[in-house]
């Protein structure tokens, strides 16, 4: 087992030898560009070593956010040709290539963080009057073009939009997209394990939108018309609810962008009211929803339980998620499984069916702690720090075995270990 101060010195050299020079690589080889969530939540682990460095991963980022306000869920800063689908496929035809769909938009939460615990409050001053009139306009884009009417639901047109890609809560919605008829290579085959990522019936469909968004120009007005993919899911819809909570107070704190917190509070009154619609009793959880269909789907996930993140459950179905949050940490042993081991498709080693991620687990205990769920916040806390001190700092881990899996040397993992854990 590692010592701590080890532990720490490898989880910053890990940022260090990811860095691209103003922006870090998930993993080289599996994930070569700059991704949204993962940028995010990797400066959180810049603060602890340099802060400046920290700032310039958030301007990196939105270095690529789009004239509508979007920021992408991969900046292509440079080619590389060891990851699929690159630049060219997503046809984004922009100075700074970039694809065409969003991420969890946990950033706003985090550069809150950042303002909050940086040491230098003077270059955190000046970070923050550069970027909050972009976080604004970000979130503006979320309820404008992801939720054009007012539903207090915004929607999600792609598993990777999600970040939680290959979670078995899709797969009703994704198998109703068409597949590809084409062949293609992928490349994360070459990194990492087949067993471990996922089919290709999934992948055939991963594609297919990829196309859809481009044939339609990558105009708003159509893809919200016509995506054969959409999702009202629990994990984005808290994510951003929380976030844009930060953002009103991050806005109520400068006068050039007070304006806007009337609008943002009552998106926030919106979706709390709307949300409910996602509750199931039958399950004690909120449940993810085709936005086509409506239908809703029984699989219990990481993303479901992420409500109480977003401070969207009441006192009384918070109590219901937390006897079974219970069960789930009962049955494996390692921290939150990404699904629910009761649920069929639940696979421990594959990714987004059982695995556990160190990021949403982090998520979960600021969620837990919210309610006042002291005892599992310090359990979950404690077995994600068993799964760095025995396995390192992998891209998520068998949640049975402990055992790493995905890519190695992982900035997020680092990232997160480096602010919650060490
Ligand atoms: C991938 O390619 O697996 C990524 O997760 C997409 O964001």
């Amino acid at each position: 087992m590692a010592a701590l101060n080890e532990l720490k010195e490898q989880a910053i050299e890990i940022l260090k030898s990811n860095d691209m020079g103003g922006y870090t690589v998930p993993t080289h080889g599996l994930y070569p560009f700059q991704w949204n969530w993962d940028a995010a939540i990797t400066a959180l682990g810049w603060m602890k070593t340099d802060e400046s460095r920290a700032w310039q991963e958030i301007d990196l980022l939105l270095k690529g956010q789009w004239e509508n306000g979007m920021v992408p869920h991969i900046i292509f800063h440079q080619q590389v040709d060891s990851y699929f689908p690159g630049a060219k496929k997503w046809g984004v035809e922009k100075a700074l290539p970039t694809t065409a769909i969003s991420q969890p938009a946990v950033l706003a939460s985090i550069v809150k963080m950042m303002t909050e615990q940086a040491q230098d409050k003077a270059l955190a001053k000046t970070a923050l009057a550069r970027i909050l009139p972009q976080l604004v306009e970000y979130h503006h884009w979320w309820y404008r073009d992801r939720d054009p009417e007012n539903s207090g639901l915004v929607v999600s047109y792609h598993p990777w939009e999600s970040g939680m890609d290959n979670s078995p809560a899709w797969d009703k919605s994704l198998a109703a997209v068409p597949p590809v008829d084409y062949s293609y290579t992928r490349r994360d085959l070459d990194h990492v394990d087949s067993d471990e990522r996922p089919h290709a019936k999934e992948y055939d469909r991963y594609l297919y939108l990829v196309d859809f968004f481009k044939a339609a120009n990558f105009d708003s007005d159509v893809i919200y018309r016509d995506c054969p993919y959409k999702m009202y899911d629990v994990g984005i819809i808290s994510i951003l609810h929380k976030a844009t909570k930060d953002l009103v107070e991050l806005c109520r704190a400068d006068a050039s962008q007070a304006e806007h917190v009337a609008t943002f509070e009552a998106r926030l009154k919106l979706t709390e009211t709307a949300v409910q619609s996602l509750w199931n009793e039958e399950q004690q959880s909120f449940l993810n929803q085709d936005a086509i269909t409506k239908e809703q789907f029984p699989v219990l996930t990481t993303g479901t339980l992420l409500a109480l993140y977003g401070e969207l459950a009441t006192t009384e179905q918070a109590e219901k998620i937390q006897t079974v949050l219970r069960d789930w940490l009962a049955i494996t042993p390692y921290a939150v499984s990404s699904t629910y081991a009761k649920c069929e498709a639940y696979e421990p080693q594959r990714y987004w069916r059982g695995p556990v991620w160190l990021h949403i687990n982090w998520l979960l205990a600021l969620g837990l702690a919210t309610y006042g769920f002291e005892q599992e916040q310090q359990q979950l806390k404690a077995s994600a720090s068993d799964l760095i001190h025995e396995a390192g700092y992998y891209e998520y881990f068998n949640c049975e075995t402990g055992a790493g899996c995905g890519g190695d040397a992982f900035s997020w993992t680092a990232a997160i270990a480096l602010h919650w854990l060490l």
